[in-house]
């Protein structure tokens, strides 16, 4: 079993969208949602969360969009969850992301996607001692 740190980013909970994408999440046979939280994440908890993009062109006005407004940060636990909340979103270009997908069925924007997973087991223990530092 995996678990997997999810945020449902600004533009998701702006557009009303916690409880389609929480409900797509918890129809999966096996997954379980073991902490949730809605806050605005303050910007150094953004900066560190995406501090493998630091220096690029998109990443100070990302951190400004996802210090916009409340996210909802969730562990997500059960069977192959890191991939499969991965293929749940979809493709990072909604253009691009599969009709079906939170993404291709919601988004338009690259940068306002709606929702990030983590992207492996090492990048999940990293992001949930990120937002849930409280949690072993
Ligand atoms: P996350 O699940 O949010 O990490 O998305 P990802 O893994 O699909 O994408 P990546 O880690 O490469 O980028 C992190 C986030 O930066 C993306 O989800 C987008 O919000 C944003 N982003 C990535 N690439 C671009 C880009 O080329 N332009 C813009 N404007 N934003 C980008
Ligand atoms: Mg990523």
């Amino acid at each position: 079993t995996q678990r997997t740190l999810v945020l449902i980013k600004p533009d998701g909970v702006r557009r009303g969208l916690i409880g389609e994408i929480v409900g797509r999440i918890e129809r999966k046979a096996d997954w379980r949602i073991t902490a949730m939280e809605l806050r605005t994440f303050d910007r150094e908890t953004l900066e560190l969360h995406y501090a493998e993009h630091a220096g690029k062109d998109f990443y100070g006005p990302l951190v400004e969009f996802m210090a916009s407004g409340p996210s909802v940060a969730m562990i997500v636990e059960g069977a192959r969850v890191i991939p499969g909340v991965r293929a749940l979103a979809g493709a990072t270009d909604p253009i691009a992301a599969a009709p079906g997908s939170i993404r291709g069925d919601y988004g338009v924007e690259v940068r306002e996607n709606l929702i990030h997973a983590s992207d492996s087991e090492e990048s999940a223990e990293r992001e949930v001692k990120i937002f849930f530092p409280g949690l072993v």
